[in-house]
């Protein structure tokens, strides 16, 4: 069921969000910061059946950043259990909602059982159609940048592309997100107002919806609500009010 605040015809294709303070709210009920990602695992499954429901395309989730390894060992070991769990209870029911499960960010130096349901989760729902989720995992946007500027610097060596004639969109390709849509609306929980080297690049014509409710209480609603806050929005892409209409 739509809300009827939303614009069903203006729905933004591509929604990021930075799940922000697991780790406040678990502090303020007098339980471990654990206590908090694991609670947020439910605000993951209801965004993204609200996202689904409401034709998002494409939802993108910090769930890890590349900052993340500097946390306590026992705060890292359980996130990665979490994902793992997650991935493994949520299966089924990614596959009856024909969502892909696709990851940005260096995988491959995560722990092996992690790499291993990640990369079945993803071969299982690689051509279902309703939505993708992008989970960023070691992900932070300075190290896939750099990456990008590595794979276009082999490919200059190898003379596919002329020096001086590198064009945006070669740098597009090259980043982990190619042929994924630039996110239309970021949303960052927990009254925290950063970009926190996340999606630099892509980011750079999207809506910032931030929001004080912490990740573990986020709701369907609040969901909305950053939807209809988009919608309230004149994007101008650089040109006067005038030009729009
Ligand atoms: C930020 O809160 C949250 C994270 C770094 C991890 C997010 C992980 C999950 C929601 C669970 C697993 C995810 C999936 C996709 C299954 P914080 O710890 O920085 O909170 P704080 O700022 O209050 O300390």
């Amino acid at each position: 069921m739509l809300s009827k605040t939303i614009d069903p015809t203006n729905i933004p294709s591509h929604v990021a969000i930075i799940m922000d303070g697991n780790g406040r709210w678990a502090k303020a009920q007098g339980e471990d910061r654990l206590y908090g990602h694991s609670n947020g695992v439910a605000s993951v499954r209801e965004t993204l059946k609200a996202a689904r429901e409401l034709g998002v395309k494409y939802l993108t989730l910090y769930a890890f950043s590349t900052e993340n390894w500097a946390r306590p060992k026992s705060e890292i070991e359980g996130l990665m259990q979490l994902l793992v769990a997650s991935i493994h209870n949520e299966l089924d029911s990614l596959c009856e909602n024909g969502v892909r499960l696709v990851t940005i960010g260096e995988i491959e130096k995560l722990p092996q059982d992690c790499i291993e349901s990640l990369n079945e989760a993803k071969d299982k729902t690689k051509n279902h159609k309703e939505i993708t989720l992008i989970l960023a995992l070691n992900y932070s946007s300075r190290d896939e940048i750099i990456r990008a500027c590595n794979r276009l610097a082999e490919q200059v060596l190898q003379g596919n592309i002329a020096p001086g004639e590198i064009q945006q969109r070669h740098l597009e390709e090259a980043l982990d997100t190619a042929h994924v849509p630039d996110p239309e609306l970021l949303i960052r929980t927990s009254g925290e107002y950063r970009v926190s080297n996340f999606l630099l690049w892509q980011l750079a014509y999207a809506e910032m919806h931030f929001t004080k409710v912490f990740w573990p209480e986020f709701r369907k609603q609040h969901f909305i609500e950053a939807i209809a806050d988009f919608q309230s929005r004149e994007r101008r892409f650089g040109k006067t009010s005038e030009q729009l209409t």
